[in-house]
């Protein structure tokens, strides 16, 4: 047995949710497990945390307590004491991100988050916007189509797909930024690769030669599956989803603000609660997220999604669903298929991609979807990104249909 296996039982070995249990039926956590209970059927497991997560039944039970109570009653009273669960949120996640609540808006989404930067970021003709070709279109394309619009340059960058050192990586960002580099934005794990990218090193070679360049991360892939710490970090803003991996209630999301960036960018909405004069306007990064009139219930559910993060620690949720993703690499490697994402410890992360033609690869995940009862992704491949709630035997199910279609895997 390798090291490796043996870690992957240590770790995932007694997580709940497997065992036999009747197709369409809601599988039970064990009394026992740290693990959250979800509400998903066994036939319909999702492996698909790069996308879309389920929320614990602990969380989703919560959202729909908070919106029963302001069904019953709307008053002054109820509203605020809902709303003021969102201020609750906002500390206890920006406790778990090592910032402060000061630095974080509470918004919809990691799209709407990013565009807050791309629009928001006072640009000239002349400054130019560094991407990495593996941003997502609201951290690339939004790039495009503001420098259409209002003048800049946006240059786009590649990584070796497969990079050998963490140096090789930083040495592909420095060399595409030059003195009008004016921004530089990036993915923290790619969703069409599954690379992670080394943010720490490449921020802090990136401040040592341009000191004044924003920092953009869009933290999509990373918030609520890696133990991340935003001050160590030292980007400028970071963005994320509460509906992937940190597995909260849709619709809701973060972006983070450097305290001493928060001044020079303008909110692309300015609405309730924010009023009065532009003097008047929210403090710091709360000015991010007056968006007028938001879904208080799925707002306040994110206390509850935090307090799951607190109990299991970023760490031991890094290390689970790590575990898991690692023994479908080891599976994929058993079997002799070829994978887009890499194997190669810094850079890995719980997106796991096998290569295959994009013309199979829909297919693929449909006839795994069938077989096996596991949603994945045609995205960049054949997409699995296993999180806290799958199981060894989740992963052995895909493994098993995999092998079955490895035909349509072949890349000509
Ligand atoms: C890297 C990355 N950024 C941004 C997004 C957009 O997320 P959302 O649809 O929650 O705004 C995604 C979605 O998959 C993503 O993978």
């Amino acid at each position: 047995m390798t090291f490796e296996r043996r870690e992957f039982l240590k770790l995932i070995g007694s997580v709940p949710l497997a065992g036999a249990v009747a197709r369409g039926a809601v599988v039970e956590a064990a009394p026992s497990s740290p693990v959250p209970a979800f509400g998903f059927a066994d036939d319909s497991v999702p492996m698909n945390a790069a996308n879309l997560c389920p929320m614990p039944v602990e969380v989703l039970e919560a959202q729909s307590r908070y919106q029963a109570a302001l069904e019953r009653s709307l008053s002054t009273a109820s509203r605020k004491r809902i709303e003021a669960m969102k201020e609750e949120a906002r500390v206890r996640i920006a406790a778990l991100l090592g910032t402060s609540a000061d630095e974080v808006a509470i918004v919809r989404n990691t799209s709407e988050a990013n565009n807050v930067i791309v629009q928001g970021l006072p640009l000239e003709g002349g400054d130019e916007v560094v991407v990495w070709d593996q941003n997502h279109p609201s951290n690339g394309l939004a790039w495009d189509v503001r420098a259409l619009r209002m003048g800049a340059t946006v240059r786009r960058f590649s990584v070796p797909a497969r990079p050998g050192s963490i140096d090789e990586v930083v040495d592909a960002f420095l060399g595409s930024l030059s003195r009008r580099s004016r921004v530089l934005s990036f993915t923290h794990i790619s969703n069409v690769t599954g690379l992670k990218a080394p943010a720490g090193e490449i921020c802090a070679a990136v401040r040592r030669r341009y000191p004044d360049i924003h920092i953009h991360i869009d933290g999509a892939q990373t918030w609520g599956a890696v133990d991340i710490h935003l001050g160590r970090l030292d980007c400028d803003s970071f963005s994320a989803s509460a509906h992937k991996w940190f597995m909260g209630p849709r619709e809701t999301g973060i972006l983070y603000v450097r305290e001493s960036r928060c001044a020079e960018i303008w909110p692309s909405i300015v609405s309730i609660p924010w009023f009065g004069t532009f003097e008047e306007a929210p403090k710091l990064a709360r000015k991010f997220d007056a968006l007028g009139q938001r879904d208080d219930a799925a707002a306040a559910a994110l206390v509850d999604a935090v307090a799951m993060h607190e109990r299991l620690t970023p760490a031991g949720i890094e290390a689970r669903s790590s575990a898991i993703a690692e023994r479908l690499r080891e599976g994929y490697r058993e079997l002799g298929i070829e994978m887009v994402s890499t194997d190669h410890p810094d850079f890995t992360s719980s997106v796991v991609i096998a290569r295959a033609p994009a013309e199979h690869a829909a297919d693929l995940v449909a006839r795994v979807f069938e077989e096996a009862g596991v949603q994945g992704a045609p995205t960049g491949g054949f997409r699995m990104s296993p999180h806290i709630y799958n199981t060894g035997a989740h992963v052995d199910r895909v493994l098993q249909s995999v092998a079955r279609h490895r035909a349509s895997l072949a890349v000509e």
